[in-house]
C-alpha cells in the first residue's frame, strides 16, 4: 500500500492533474522582482511550464527554482536567439524586465531604457505567442502599456482584453495601510486604487474602502493616506537608498495578478481584479486603471469607477493632463520608430 502511495505520488509530479495547464513566460526573470516572482509561480497549481528568461543569469535562478518540488517544470533562456523559444505556447506573458529607479528618479526618468526593452519585447510576443495575456509591470507603466499595443496593433495581434499594466501593488499597499489605521487583517480590506502607475495619476477612493475608514480620521489625515499610497513607491527607493525599487510587495503583487488571470483564464470566473488596460472608461484617457472582470478571453468588462467624493474627484481631475501626456508619449515612441 505504502508502494502504491507512492508511485501515484510520483505519477501525480509527472503528469500533474488539472489546473496545471498553463506555460507562463516572465521576461526579467532574474531580476529583483523576477527572481521572487519565479519562486511564487511555481508554486502556482495552475502553472504547467514555468518559462523563464531574462539577458543574464537566467541558467541560475532556473536551476535552483527547478529544485522546488511543486508540479510546475522550469526552463530557463538567456539572451535574444532564445526569446521565441521563452515565449512559443505561452499562455502569460508577465514582464518585469528594465531599469528601476534610484532616489531622486520618476518613473517617467526610466522611459529612454525601457521603452525600448518593452518594444522589442512586445515585437516577440507578437511574433512568438500573439494570443497571450500580456501583464507589463516595467516602468513607466503609464508610457509602456501604450508603448506594447501600438507594437501589437502595427502586427495586427492587439486584443486590448489580454493587456493589461500592473497596477496590483497600489491596490495591495492601500489595503496593507488602511489594515494598519483599522486595525484589521489586510486582506479583509478592500481598496480601489484607479486612474496610472505614478504620483498623482494613481488614485485610491479611500470613500469606497471597506470597512470604512473611522469617521475620526480627519480630513487631513485622509489627505495623506492617499497622499502615503501615492509615493510608496517613492518610499521604498528612498528606504533602498540607491538600491533599486520595491522588489518582493512587487512580487508578491504580481504573483496575485497572475493568479487572477489564471483563474480567469481557467474559467473559474467571474474574477474582478484591477489593471491599466486600454478602454473607454474615462472620456478622452485611451488608458484607464479600472475594476476589471475577467473570464476566460481576458477583460470581459471594464466595471464603473463607482462614486467619488470631493477630493478624489479633484484628484482625478488633476491627474488627466499628465496621464495623457504619459500614453502619448509611448504612442509617439513607436511611430517614430527606432
Ligand atoms: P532589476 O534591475 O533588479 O531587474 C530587471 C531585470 O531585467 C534584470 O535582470 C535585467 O537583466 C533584465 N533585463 C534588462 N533588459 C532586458 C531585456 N531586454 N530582456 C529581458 N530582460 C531584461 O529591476 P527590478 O527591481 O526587477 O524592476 C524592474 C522594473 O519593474 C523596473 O522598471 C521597475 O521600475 C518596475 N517596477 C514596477 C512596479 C509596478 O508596480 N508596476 C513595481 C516595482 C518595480
Ligand atoms: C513602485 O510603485 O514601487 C514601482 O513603480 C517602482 C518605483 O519606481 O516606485
Amino acid at each position: 500500500m505504502a508502494a502504491l502511495n507512492r508511485i501515484q505520488k510520483i505519477a501525480s509530479h509527472l503528469d500533474p492533474p488539472k489546473p496545471f495547464k498553463f506555460k507562463v513566460a516572465l521576461l526579467g526573470a532574474a531580476g529583483g522582482i523576477g527572481q521572487p516572482l519565479s519562486m511564487l509561480l511555481k508554486m502556482s497549481p495552475y502553472i504547467a511550464e514555468l518559462s523563464l528568461y531574462d539577458v543574464a543569469n537566467t541558467p541560475g535562478v532556473a536551476a535552483d527554482v527547478s529544485h522546488m518540488s511543486t508540479a510546475a517544470r522550469v526552463k530557463g533562456y538567456l539572451g535574444p536567439d532564445q526569446l521565441p523559444a521563452a515565449l512559443a505556447g505561452s499562455n502569460l506573458v508577465i514582464i518585469p524586465a528594465g531599469v528601476p529607479r534610484k532616489p531622486g528618479m520618476t518613473r517617467d526618468d526610466l522611459f529612454n531604457i525601457n521603452a525600448g526593452i518593452v518594444r522589442t519585447l512586445a515585437e516577440a510576443i507578437a511574433a512568438h505567442c500573439p494570443n497571450a495575456w500580456v501583464a507589463i509591470i516595467s516602468n513607466p507603466v503609464n508610457s509602456t502599456v501604450p508603448i506594447a499595443a501600438e507594437v501589437l496593433q502595427r502586427a495586427g495581434v492587439l486584443n486590448p482584453a489580454r493587456l493589461f499594466g500592473v497596477t496590483t501593488l497600489d491596490v495591495v499597499r492601500a489595503e496593507a495601510f488602511l489594515g494598519e489605521i483599522v486595525g484589521a487583517d489586510p486582506r479583509d480590506v478592500s481598496v480601489p486604487v484607479v486612474g496610472g502607475h505614478a504620483g498623482i495619476t494613481i488614485l485610491p477612493l479611500l470613500s469606497q474602502a471597506r470597512p470604512p475608514l473611522p469617521a475620526s480620521v480627519t480630513a487631513e489625515q485622509r489627505k495623506a493616506l492617499m497622499t502615503r499610497i501615492q509615493d510608496a513607491g517613492t518610499e521604498v527607493v528612498q528606504a533602498k537608498a540607491g538600491a533599486g525599487s520595491a522588489t518582493l510587495s512587487m512580487a508578491y503583487a504580481a504573483a496575485r495578478f497572475a493568479d487572477s488571470c489564471l483563474r480567469a483564464m481557467s474559467g473559474e470566473g467571474p474574477v474582478t481584479e484591477y489593471a491599466y488596460v486600454r478602454s473607454s472608461a474615462v472620456q478622452g484617457l485611451p488608458y484607464f486603471s479600472s475594476p476589471l472582470r475577467l473570464g476566460r478571453s481576458g477583460v470581459e468588462e471594464v466595471l464603473p469607477l463607482g462614486p467619488m467624493d470631493a477630493m478624489e474627484s479633484e484628484n482625478f481631475e488633476a491627474m488627466k493632463a499628465e496621464l495623457l501626456g504619459s500614453i502619448k508619449k509611448g504612442e509617439e515612441f513607436v511611430a517614430r520608430g527606432p
